[in-house]
């Protein structure tokens, strides 16, 4: 059985007072029945960590670097993130790869960076809307994986999140059908390359517009372990409904 998480990405947003939710959120859910995921700014993670002590709440990073150190202005590696005391790091968000011009190639050596610093990679992947019109979604999967990923990696310390772009922040959120059948061929795709047990224990997390409002039925989709939530995820009364839909799921 996979264990569902229920995870969120602050983006570029979040200064101290942002605590409190995050307070909230670990009062809200004592004993949660699902894993639990913050990711807010690099300049919150310390304090982020303090407040989220003594519970499941686990705290991660949005990006590394592919270094451990070096000459490399405003960026962050993920011994930092270690260092700090995230046990998470996204990479290859689509904001990453867009705003920054990471490749895949990038994204792999991220993960591995991560993998090496004994931090779990939730590694992002989805198509642009051009790519979906065009029925390209799935050669798009393929290929994110296939650069994204390295050749050893483990169902503990990778979790894939397929997100598409056109969902990012827009409300617009694909059929089920959609969702499921890009779900179903990540899993395939994982099985044949990692092994039916490692395959199969990946967790795959769905993102892209996830509220409380759609996540019952997002989650009831096969093969969808729980969600990354942006948005959402910011406001304890927005995220709240959002676990407690994946704990009943
Ligand atoms: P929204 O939930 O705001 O659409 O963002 C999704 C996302 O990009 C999470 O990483």
């Amino acid at each position: 059985m996979r264990r569902k998480l229920a995870a969120g990405n602050w983006k570029m947003n979040g200064t101290s007072d942002a605590l409190a939710q995050l307070d909230a959120l670990r009062k809200a859910h004592p004993t949660p029945g699902v894993d639990m995921l913050i990711c807010p700014p690099a300049t919150l993670i310390s304090a982020a960590v303090v407040t989220a002590a003594d519970h499941a709440l686990a705290i991660g990073g949005q990006d590394c670097h592919m270094n451990e150190t070096g000459a490399h202005t405003g960026d962050i590696s993920a011994a930092m993130l270690k260092d700090a005391g995230a046990s998470h790091v996204l990479t290859g968000h689509s904001e990453r790869r867009t705003d920054h011009g990471e490749s895949d190639e990038m994204i792999r050596n991220k993960t591995k960076a991560a993998h090496a610093q004994g931090l779990i990679a939730v590694v992002c992947i989805g198509e642009t809307l051009k790519e979906r019109e065009a029925a390209n979604t799935l050669d798009i999967i393929a290929g994110q994986l296939a650069g994204s990923l390295p050749d050893v990696l483990t169902a503990e310390n990778t979790v894939i999140a397929y997100e598409p772009v056109w969902a990012i922040g827009t409300g617009k959120v694909p059929t089920m059908n959609q969702i499921g059948e890009v779900h179903d061929y990540i899993r395939t795709k994982l099985e044949q390359r990692y092994g039916a047990g490692v395959g199969t224990s990946i967790r795959i997390l769905y993102g892209g517009s996830v509220k409380g409002s759609n996540a019952d039925e997002i989650f009831a989709v096969s093969n969808v372990d729980g969600a990354l939530v942006g948005g959402a995820s910011l406001r304890v009364e927005d995220f709240s409904p959002i676990i407690t839909a994946l704990e009943n799921a």
